[in-house]
């Protein structure tokens, strides 16, 4: 139940904050899982520890900065030595699909940036293969019908993604289109194949990208890496 996750979630982000230290650069992620560490590192900031931070999305930004977190410029930013965000789904062999909460394309340069990328999750997230959860997609809203097109000559589904009777509308003032591929054989070559795509900002799914998912089952944390 939601309580259970809610606890499995915070004891994740409890252990992957441990590993931030003194003077790091830290990519703070975006989700409820992220949420956790964040506030954590906000206690930790509190208590003397010294960072600073890079946000994946403004509603992160707001948060760290209400926590005393001092945020840089993520576009000024040339390197982060540990970054903490969530995942929708991952697999042991540490693919992920990233972005059911709109946020993965700034997520995705907080990742690349990242000298350690740690992922934080319950144990709802982890799976044999990807893609039982949708691949979300950022369009630039005036390539929408061609991304829309080489989509579904990937054999994907492609839905717009609607909040509230609205087009949802990413930081960044694009659109997402979460995309069905079933469940994916080759992550790496259907992420290849997202990339190639004019108008296709950024795609959910996160290959080699990540040092380690730290995942919490019950009572024991469990390494990835
Ligand atoms: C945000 O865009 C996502 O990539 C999140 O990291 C992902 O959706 C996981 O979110 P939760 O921690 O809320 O499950």
């Amino acid at each position: 139940d939601q309580n259970h996750q809610n606890a499995e979630k915070l004891a994740a982000a409890k252990a992957a904050v441990k590993l931030v230290k003194n003077g790091d650069i830290v990519g703070l992620g975006t989700g409820t899982t992220a949420t956790f560490a964040i506030k954590e590192l906000g206690k930790l900031v509190a208590e003397g520890l010294n960072i600073k931070a890079v946000a994946s999305s403004i509603r992160t930004e707001e948060l760290a900065k209400s926590l005393g977190i001092e945020i840089l410029d993520l576009g000024k930013t040339s390197s982060v030595d540990i970054s903490i965000d969530g995942a929708d789904e991952f697999t042991e062999g540490l693919d992920l699909i990233k972005g059911g909460g709109g946020a993965l394309f700034r997520e995705k340069i907080v990742a690349s940036l990242s000298k350690q990328a740690i992922i934080v999750t319950d144990s709802s997230k982890k799976v044999k293969k990807l893609g039982l959860f949708t691949v979300p997609i950022e369009v630039i809203p005036l390539a929408y019908q061609y991304v829309f097109g080489q989509i579904v000559k990937l054999n994907g589904k492609g839905k717009k993604r609607i909040i509230d009777n609205h087009d949802y509308i990413t930081d960044n003032g694009n659109l997402i289109i979460d995309a069905d591929f079933g469940l994916i054989n080759d992550p790496k070559a259907l992420s290849d194949a997202l990339n190639k795509i004019d108008g296709l900002l950024a795609h959910g799914l996160f290959i080699g990208l990540t040092a380690q998912v730290m995942m919490s089952d019950r009572s024991e944390i469990i390494i990835f890496k």
